[in-house]
């Protein structure tokens, strides 16, 4: 947790229609949020501006999901997932993320967009489940070992599958 935000059990939901959309420089600082994300997330926009994505980090989620992120998004890959994000007043909310990386004319990557929207309910239950296999196991690997854990935990489930496929398939 970033923020010094105390987590609560209280969950804000998206609206069906709604989509949620930031932009970040290539080091994932917010460059832009849409009218959504500042509601949900409980932040003023001048609050957001500048900061690191990780201000609406949830201690719920794994560290090796954002190595996942990153690790596609740094490459020049679309990364789908699903994250729990915690708004300023410590309430949560459910996401499915599509992240990509924006170029310059030359091709070089100057950030990256994420357009969220809705999950349904029972795949929230499905990652939720996952997600906490992954961080225990990940907070009894401890600090240097946790993403390593996390992962294994993580292929484990996949079966051979990509992340993604099982995101598509949830
Ligand atoms: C475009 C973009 C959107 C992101 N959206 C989120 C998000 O909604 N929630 C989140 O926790 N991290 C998000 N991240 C990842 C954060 O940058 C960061 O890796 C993550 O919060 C873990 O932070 P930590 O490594 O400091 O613990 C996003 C990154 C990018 C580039």
């Amino acid at each position: 947790m970033k923020s010094g935000v105390t987590p609560t059990s209280v969950e804000r939901s998206l609206g069906d229609d709604d989509f949620i959309v930031t932009k970040t420089d290539a080091k994932g600082r917010i460059l832009y949020a849409n009218r959504i994300f500042i509601a949900l997330s409980g932040f003023t926009e001048a609050e957001l501006i500048g900061s690191q994505h990780n201000i609406i980090r949830h201690p719920d989620m794994p560290r090796s999901v954002f190595k996942l992120l990153w690790e596609h998004i740094a490459a020049g890959q679309e990364f789908m997932g699903y994250v729990k994000n915690m708004a300023k007043d410590g309430s949560f909310y459910w996401v499915l993320a599509t992240v990509t990386p924006d170029r310059d004319a030359q091709r070089n990557i100057i950030g990256y967009t994420s357009v969220r929207r809705k999950p349904r309910t029972d795949a929230i239950k499905v990652a939720a489940a996952l997600y906490r296999d992954m961080l225990v196991t990940e907070s009894r690997a401890g600090a240097r070992d946790a993403i390593d854990a996390g992962s294994a935990v993580l292929n484990q489930a996949l079966n051979g599958k990509s992340y993604e496929q099982f995101v598509l398939a949830l």
